[in-house]
């Protein structure tokens, strides 16, 4: 029988280090606020929303609300997003993704200080990612990294295959995964024999958006398998992008959905949150934030 990774229980550890550095920073006379903006009233979209302000609440980090219309124009959404650029007591700004069709997502993305974008989705924090620079990283790929680390998982030297190539998952997770010295291969709707390619990964991360997909035929023996699909079944229970019950007869270690990789994303929210502070505070001391790849 694998070991079922227990999200909830390291995402709490991970809250609980944030708040602590939180009231560091604080003591030292930073002030902590995330801005949340939100356009238009998608129901999925107000309860993330509220779960990242009731965890800002639980950490000890402000949280600014702005709740817009959906018909707020594309104009009207970048002039707020420089104001929160300029304001000073903002340390942090999160635009609630999905964005209504008449507002192009990348321009908003583009529009914000890389040094308040927590979730890591400025072209500029992607790039430094990319070139092993430090920089603000995407929440749940980051999450993803904790949990195998604390689940003492080594990736170092493992074949590790992700199926999906998001901008907000796929992508930065295949980076991640290379910067922590894994094999990395990424696979996504075009690949051929996907099956046989995910019997290769010692670790294997299902992000592909379609309900238990991955089924015990595409795990080797013994391997790890993280997923961070979330859906409702026929019986309107939740379920993942692996097939949890066949899958955990054949590896070593799973996520559950609910209570794996989605508690991960609100609590390295918090951290990017404080490292956002953290590191705007080194710049200003003129030190060298940590981070940074090798060959
Ligand atoms: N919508 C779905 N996931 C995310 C996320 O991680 N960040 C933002 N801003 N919007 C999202």
């Amino acid at each position: 029988m694998a070991e079922i990774i227990d999200g909830k229980k390291i995402a709490s550890q991970i809250k609980e280090e944030a708040k602590q550095r939180a009231a560091e920073l604080k003591n030292a006379g930073y002030r902590i606020a995330l801005a949340v903006v939100c356009v238009g009233d998608d129901p999925a979209s107000g309860i993330y929303v509220r779960n990242k302000k009731k965890a800002c609440a639980d950490i000890g980090i402000e949280s600014l609300s702005y709740e817009l219309p959906e018909e707020t124009t594309q104009e009207e959404l970048l002039a707020l997003i420089d104001k929160l650029n300029r304001m000073e007591e903002c340390s942090g700004i999160l635009v609630q993704l999905p964005l209504p069709s008449h507002i192009d997502e990348n321009a908003v993305i583009r529009a914000i200080d890389p040094a308040k974008d927590v979730d890591g989705f400025h072209p500029e924090n992607v790039g430094a990612l990319c070139i092993g620079q430090p920089g603000l990283v995407p929440c749940t790929p980051a999450g993803i990294i904790e949990l195998l680390k604390r689940s003492g998982i080594e990736i170092e030297g493992k074949e590790c295959v992700v199926v999906g190539r998001s901008n907000i998952v796929g992508k930065p997770m295949a980076l991640l995964l290379l910067r922590e010295n894994g094999t990395v291969t990424v696979a996504h709707s075009r690949t051929r024999n996907l099956e046989e390619l995910c019997r290769r990964a010692d670790i294997l991360i299902a992000a592909v958006g379609r309900p238990r997909i991955i089924t015990k035929d595409y795990i080797k023996e013994g391997a790890v398998v993280i997923d961070v699909g979330i859906h409702r079944n026929e019986a309107n229970k939740l379920c993942g992008d692996v097939d949890f019950e066949s899958v955990k007869e054949r590896c070593s270690a799973i996520t559950p959905v609910p209570g794996g990789v989605g508690p991960m994303t609100i609590a390295m929210l918090m951290d990017n949150c404080v490292q956002a502070v953290f590191m705007a505070h080194e710049k200003e001391k003129g030190g060298k934030a940590p981070d940074g790849d090798r060959e």
